[in-house]
């Protein structure tokens, strides 16, 4: 086929440790990652000319070969020549949905969608695995939107294990406009005030690991416990985003004060997002939320914790 379009859905980290630094400069995590309905489109569509065009329709993204789906077609085009030169460029269109600086991976999500597609377009059959790869070589949370649904993350991020569905949670997903936060910020700010407490743990990477593997959240998840999760939520990053962005950490508490099973800031922020029993108590907590800040400043969203990934547009 020539054209495709493809179901980009956001993520949200149910847990998230950051348990060290690296000899690579990145961080040592360990995250149960989740994805959500709210998603973006992307269409891509074979243009007949070795060139891939990029064009968003959200002003605040650069539709240029910074981008992150820029990226991921380049890297594709280097690492299958042959299917290129066969095939030859796409014409990439990104339907914002999912906002930016927020803790989503929206930029990580397009360009597994690119991924994905391309795959497809050019018949090349990689397996899951494969995709996931490539992917991580773009970026930490890369890889995770390739497949979505509910895993553990270690390493950067790309290291993968797949755990059972949660898709019986609903979720309500709230930042302000005004107030993106940068992931390079928050990873530099915790390492200059917590560094000091990955020496005192005295437990080895490996061990800590182990920890979260055996740890109650990924239990709870397991024995699909959907009254535990909401309270085992957790987020180290609101260690260093709510102290300088108390406006974040407020939205949190009216979450929970409103209803919500259970609330957290999702990976770096700025999203605050509350997880909900049921589609009616997440839009009672959405109608809430909005009669007590009519700010249009806040944006929410009503949705669902989703087992899959990247999908084709129905
Ligand atoms: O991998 P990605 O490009 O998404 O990471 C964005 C930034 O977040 C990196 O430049 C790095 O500063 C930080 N990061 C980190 N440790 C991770 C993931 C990201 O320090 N595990």
């Amino acid at each position: 086929m020539r054209s495709y379009s493809l179901i980009a859905p956001a993520k949200i980290n149910l847990y998230l440790e950051i348990i060290g630094d690296r000899p690579d400069g990145y961080h040592e995590l360990a995250m149960v990652m989740q994805s959500v309905s709210l998603a973006d489109w992307v269409d891509l569509r074979a243009n007949g000319i070795e060139q891939f065009r990029l064009s968003c329709d959200s002003p605040e993204i650069p539709a240029d070969e910074n981008n992150l789906a820029h990226k991921a077609a380049v890297l594709m085009a280097q690492r299958f020549p042959k299917a290129y030169a066969q095939f030859g460029g796409v014409d990439m269109t990104l339907h914002k949905r999912i906002p930016v600086g927020a803790g989503l991976a929206g930029g990580s999500t397009n360009a597994a969608a690119v991924l994905v597609g391309l795959d497809l377009m050019w018949g090349l059959g990689l397996t899951r695995m494969e995709l996931q790869e490539l992917a991580a070589e773009l970026g930490s949370d890369v890889a995770f939107c390739i497949g979505g649904g509910t895993a553990i993350a270690t390493g950067r991020g790309e290291q993968l294990d797949p755990l059972p569905s949660v898709d019986y949670l609903w979720v309500v997903l709230a930042k302000y406009r005004s107030l993106p936060i940068s992931t390079a910020w928050a990873y530099k700010t915790y390492r200059q005030r917590f560094e000091g407490t990955y020496a005192r743990d005295t437990d080895s990477l490996q061990q800590r690991l182990e920890r979260v593997h055996a740890g109650p959240m990924v239990g709870a998840i397991a024995q699909r416990d959907g009254s535990k999760i909401p309270e085992l939520l957790y987020n180290d990053f609101e260690r260093v985003v709510f102290p300088d962005y108390p406006k974040v950490a407020a939205l949190k508490q009216q979450l929970l004060d409103l209803g919500a099973a259970g609330a957290l800031m999702s990976g770096s922020g700025s999203t605050v997002f509350g997880l909900a029993h049921s589609q009616a108590r997440a839009e009672a907590l959405t109608a809430a939320l909005r009669e007590q800040q009519p700010d249009p400043d806040l944006e929410i969203w009503v949705g669902q914790l989703i087992a899959k990934g990247i999908h084709l547009a129905p």
